[in-house]
């Protein structure tokens, strides 16, 4: 009996330790992106006034990549790992607020890297936003 029930318990820890379920791009979107990059990313959230910089429009990306939705470069843009010298600042970073789970990501020519998921769901929503400006 005693057993069982340590086998039991073992169980209800293995459980407790199973990961969340991932977090939508979308909802992520909203809540961290949106009030400058406005609701449809387009960069008319009601925070934008405040800003030194207008928030750039986030469903224009791939048009101004040439056509290809530049994963790797809005991925790092999010984080602060690998931002151009021209950006100003008046993003936050976000790899701290948002890490969670890493996945592996496929970033081009058979290289992949351990990324946070939540920062993958977000570049798969900015890719979805493509061409759905007005
Ligand atoms: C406090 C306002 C603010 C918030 C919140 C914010 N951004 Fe930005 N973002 C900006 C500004 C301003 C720029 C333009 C910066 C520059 O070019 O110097 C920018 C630029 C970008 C760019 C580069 C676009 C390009 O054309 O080069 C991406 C990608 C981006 N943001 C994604 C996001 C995502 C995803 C989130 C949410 C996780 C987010 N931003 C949250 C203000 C914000």
């Amino acid at each position: 009996m005693r057993l069982i029930w340590g086998m039991a318990l073992v169980a209800t820890a293995v459980s407790g330790c199973v990961k969340e379920a991932p977090v939508s791009g979308k909802r992520l979107f909203a809540e961290n992106c949106a009030a400058c990059h406005g609701e449809k990313g387009q960069g008319d959230g009601p925070f934008a006034e405040n800003l030194f910089m207008p928030p750039s429009d986030l469903t224009v990306l791939s048009e101004n990549n040439g056509g290809t939705f530049p994963r790797n470069y809005v991925i790092s843009t999010m984080d602060g790992y690998a931002r151009g010298e021209h950006f100003s600042g008046a993003m936050p970073e976000f790899g701290v607020k948002l890490l969670g789970e890493d996945v592996i990501l496929e970033t081009g020519e058979g290289v992949v890297t351990p990324t946070p998921q939540p920062l993958v769901a977000l570049a798969n929503y900015l890719e979805s936003l493509q061409g759905q400006g007005s």
